[in-house]
């Protein structure tokens, strides 16, 4: 069976789907972010901090190939730049959660931990920076997806169940 691949922006929901689809279904997840994290020991941000981004980047493609060579069956969920490595479409099916940058924005704001949600993220220290990165990445997402799922105004749940369908 094929991996299923979410990709898409910063705080659209990436973690929150994945878990719901596991629920939903008999799949495991795993994140690639995650992934970065316990093979460094670090988090993402001291990452960026401590060695550029280029540097993090470089783990992201080695992770990637890592998935496409053992990796089966599995829900991935991956950080919003993962989609840029070049063997993305031979990891499995890529799945494209989409939704206005305002909708996103608003939905981080909205948390109880939305400090902590900016904190954690190097790209999305100054609002306008990151909207501008939305903006150069909206068309990248569409290109490299096989699904693209709109998920405003749909609850986490909806999204799995509508994921879980496409796929099959
Ligand atoms: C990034 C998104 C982050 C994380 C890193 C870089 C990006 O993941 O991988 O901070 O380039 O968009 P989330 O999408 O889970 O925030």
């Amino acid at each position: 069976m094929k991996n299923i691949v979410l990709i898409g922006f910063m705080g659209v929901g990436k973690g929150s789907v994945a878990r719901e689809i596991v629920k939903q279904s008999d799949m495991i997840a795993l994140d690639t972010d995650d992934i970065i994290e316990s093979m460094e020991n670090r988090r993402i941000k001291k990452i960026f901090a401590e060695e550029g981004e280029e540097y993090f980047r470089a783990l992201e493609r080695k992770v990637a190939l890592w998935l496409q060579k053992e990796v089966k069956g599995t829900l991935i969920s991956t950080g919003g730049g993962f989609f840029k490595v070049p063997n993305l479409s031979k990891i499995g099916t890529v799945v494209f959660l989409s939704a206005p940058f305002e909708v996103i924005y608003r939905r981080i704001l909205e948390h109880p931990d939305a400090e902590k949600k900016l904190r954690k993220r190097p790209l999305f220290q100054d609002v306008e920076r990151a909207q501008k990165l939305y903006e150069e990445r909206a068309v990248s997402y569409k290109k490299v997806a096989d699904i693209i799922i709109d998920v405003q105004d749909k609850t986490i749940s909806d999204i799995a169940k509508e994921i879980l369908k496409k796929v099959k």
